[in-house]
């Protein structure tokens, strides 16, 4: 089966600093990825690069099949890519419900859209599910930083369809409630509508309930992928969380 994701090759610097160093990494249809490494090894570079915030400097990055590394953030999303950010942007003076609309409207641009009934229901029960429904009227600056992370969340998955969940560190700063309500979003979006996510995080609780499989990131490159209890004993993860 096609890979969701795939890169090759891939590559972005800043400056002197070599953020992405030729990373290669499949994601399989229907799998939630962890992606681990230690402080500035490169995972967030790469969700901005997968989501198109950011332009390689050198590689592949292919979404379904099909080439995206030269695609603009709205054009990655059309093609059923979403993400969340480690400080949620949402637009702080629109109400909970309006930022979850937001990829909705975006269809509308695209000439893809649905029938308004219909983006409300979805809308409607995915704040639900997030359990944000008493907060829908509410302006997205008056949320906490956990309550915010849920409505980034509910956001992505306004994404129709989405076929790609990008997450960067959902659960750093959250309270354990909200860590649980995260896990159970996307492990009920991935068994009800097959979403593929590929997850950064430190959290090794979390992860465990999330990912049967991790990929491990150090200096840019891949370093080791498997369960988290192989990459816990592989050698090359230790000396890298060790930096020797
Ligand atoms: N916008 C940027 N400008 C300059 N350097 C950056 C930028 N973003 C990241 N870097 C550098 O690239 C490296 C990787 O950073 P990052 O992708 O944020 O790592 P991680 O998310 O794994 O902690 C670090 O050395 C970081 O300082
Ligand atoms: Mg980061």
């Amino acid at each position: 089966m096609t890979p969701v994701l795939e890169t090759r090759g891939l590559s972005k610097r800043f400056g002197g600093v070599v953020a992405v160093d030729g990373l290669s990494l499949t994601v399989g249809q229907g799998e939630i990825r962890g992606l681990i490494g230690p402080n500035g090894s490169g995972k967030t570079t790469t969700v901005n690069l997968l989501s198109g915030l950011y332009r390689a400097d050198a590689g592949e990055i292919v979404v379904r099949g099909e080439r995206t590394e030269r695609l603009r953030p709205h054009e990655i999303a059309a093609r059923g890519v979403g993400r969340t950010f480690q400080v949620p942007k949402l637009f702080g003076n629109m109400t909970v419900l309006e930022n979850v609309l937001v990829p909705a409207l975006a269809a509308i641009d695209r000439g893809t859209e649905r029938p308004l009934p219909e983006v409300l229901e979805r809308a409607g029960h995915l704040l639900e599910f997030v359990t944000l429904q008493p907060l829908r009227d509410a302006l997205a600056k008056e949320l906490s930083g956990g309550q915010a992370m849920l409505a980034q969340i509910a956001r992505a998955f306004m994404v129709r369809p989405l076929h790609l969940l990008l997450m960067d560190e959902p659960f750093a700063g959250v309270h354990p409630t909200i860590r649980a309500v995260i896990i159970e979003s996307v492990l009920r979006m991935n068994r009800e509508e097959g979403v593929t996510a590929l997850v950064v995080s430190h959290e090794m609780p979390e992860l465990r309930r999330l990912c049967s499989r991790v990929s491990v990131m150090h200096e840019g490159t891949l370093i080791a992928e498997g369960t988290l209890d192989e990459v816990a004993n592989d050698a090359r993860v230790l000396e890298a969380y060790l930096g020797r």
